[in-house]
């Protein structure tokens, strides 16, 4: 009899051990994706259909919810507001030498701390900003002296690096205030990523292509902003994201 119940006993366990494995087992390789997802490169991510299937459906959802409001249901951006699944950066990436692994680290970067956020404590901020937020901010000329004849001047040098018609005295005459430009668009006005200064000499505009939109950004500034995510998207979700973003804009997917 003893022997009888200790066997139903042992048995019982063995069936409620199997049950709870059963149900565990989803969990268990959600967490398992989890964890592949987050050290994982792009090219094992692509390479793993279920580890894809997987960032994608954080991602798309996680877009809807957070990021088309601004960025736009395809993503294509509008004024002030980048298009995020061109291969024109304006933070941290800087041409085709990067690897994979270096540009999702770069747009995560972007994605946790935002840019130019500044909704954090006081005493934490640094110049202004909140810690490792991206930060730059395009001056306002008007304010810093320049005259009517100078800011104009300016428009048509910026007209020029990108091939536009621009008046070549204009162009002469702003060439000795081009150094002041240097430090953000570059030398050449190609930009320069560590600040998010813009390519000037592209046809991707940010603020408006018109001679009046690039006066109006020369002379009044611009401080554009991407809110922070780290404290509202977990870190699964955020690598997702900058994945999914990174596939965009290189036409992976
Ligand atoms: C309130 C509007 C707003 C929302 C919401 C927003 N963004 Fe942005 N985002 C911006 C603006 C504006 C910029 C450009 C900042 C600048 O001027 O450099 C930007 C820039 C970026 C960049 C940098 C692009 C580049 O070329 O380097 C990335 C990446 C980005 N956002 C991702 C996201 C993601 C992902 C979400 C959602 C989780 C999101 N943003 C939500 C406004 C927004
Ligand atoms: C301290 C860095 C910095 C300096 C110096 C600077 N810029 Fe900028 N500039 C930026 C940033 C950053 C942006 C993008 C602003 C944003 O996203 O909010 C920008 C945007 C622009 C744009 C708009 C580009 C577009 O795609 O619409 C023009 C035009 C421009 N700058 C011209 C100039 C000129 C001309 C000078 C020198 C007289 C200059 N900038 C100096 C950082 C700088």
């Amino acid at each position: 009899m003893k022997f009888l119940q200790l066997i139903t006993q042992n048995l019982f366990s063995k069936i409620l051990l199997i049950l709870l494995c059963l149900v565990s087992l989803p969990a268990w390789s959600q967490n398992n994706l989890e964890a592949l997802l987050l050290n994982a490169s792009p090219e094992t991510i692509q390479a793993n259909p279920e580890l894809f299937d997987y960032m994608n459906n954080l991602a798309e959802p996680a877009l809807a919810d957070n990021c088309t409001s601004c960025h736009g249901s395809v993503l294509t951006g509008g004024v002030g507001v980048p298009n995020l699944v061109d291969y024109e950066w304006l933070w941290g990436i800087d041409g085709f030498e990067m690897t994979g692994v270096e540009s999702v680290m770069e747009i995560m970067q972007t994605i946790l701390y935002g840019v130019r956020n500044t909704d954090c404590d006081e005493e934490i901020k640094m110049f202004g900003g909140c810690p490792d937020t991206r930060y730059s901010e395009m001056p306002a000329y008007a304010e810093l002296g320049f005259d009517e004849a100078s800011l104009n001047n300016m428009v048509d040098y910026v007209l020029s690096l990108s091939g536009e018609d621009a008046n070549p005295f204009a162009v002469e005459a702003a060439s000795s205030q081009w150094p002041l430009c240097v430090e953000c668009h570059g030398v050449d006005g190609t930009g320069y990523t560590p600040f998010g200064g813009p390519d000037l000499t592209d046809d991707i505009w940010l603020f408006g292509s018109s001679g009046r939109d690039i006066y109006d950004v020369v002379a009044n500034g611009r401080v554009g902003v991407c809110p922070a995510w780290s404290e509202v998207l977990d870190a699964a979700t955020i690598k997702a994201l900058a994945t999914y973003i990174y596939y965009k804009a290189n036409g992976f997917i």
